[in-house]
């Protein structure tokens, strides 16, 4: 079974084609409090160091001593996962099709419909939070964060190599000074 093969797995069909990106742009500032990763690891260790901070921050909700400690822990999370998800969408992802004729399907076309639904569960999550709900709230970022390992396996297994192999180090020098 070929890589790409491997990535569409069996979400593949379920995904719409032409489904158009998040609107917010790339390059926004780290969210208070919150560092980005460095950029000078390359493609691969960039984007996955984010993976690790976005769980820590995920850790942060589950051991936070009380509700108002909770809630502001959930913003940050939804802020750094919606900030990681925009720069995949708004600068990877496209470099990637550009450089491997892969408009509208193929593997990144299958991480955006994953995006979307971790979208709706942050949607669902933001107004556990605004209704100081935590025990839903930490549900349903139980059930996100399941979603979110499974995908990241993906990227970090075979999209993001394949993605430093296509594009090189001139692809990434140019990608990474709108991380910064
Ligand atoms: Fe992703
Ligand atoms: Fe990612």
């Amino acid at each position: 079974m070929s890589l790409i093969s491997r990535l569409l797995g069996s979400r593949a069909a379920a995904v719409p084609p032409g489904r158009a990106a998040a609107a917010s742009p790339p390059g926004s500032p780290a969210p208070a409090g919150r560092p980005a990763a460095s950029t000078d690891v390359g493609l691969v260790a960039f984007f996955t160091a984010d993976h690790r901070d976005i769980d820590a921050v995920w850790a942060e909700v589950e051991s936070a001593p009380d509700l108002a400690g909770a809630v502001d822990a959930a913003r940050r999370f939804d802020a750094a996962l919606r900030r990681h998800l925009d720069w995949e969408e708004q600068v990877l992802f496209p470099a990637f099709e550009d450089a491997t004729g892969h408009h509208g399907f193929g593997p990144t076309e299958v991480m955006r419909g994953e995006h979307a639904h971790m979208r709706a569960i942050l949607d669902e999550m933001a107004r556990c939070a605004a209704e100081e709900e935590r025990t839903a709230l930490e549900e349903q970022g139980d059930t996100l964060m399941m979603l979110i390992q499974q995908h990241n396996a993906k990227e970090e297994g075979m999209l993001y190599p394949m993605a430093n192999q296509v594009l090189g180090d001139p692809g990434w020098q140019a990608m990474a000074a709108r991380f910064r």
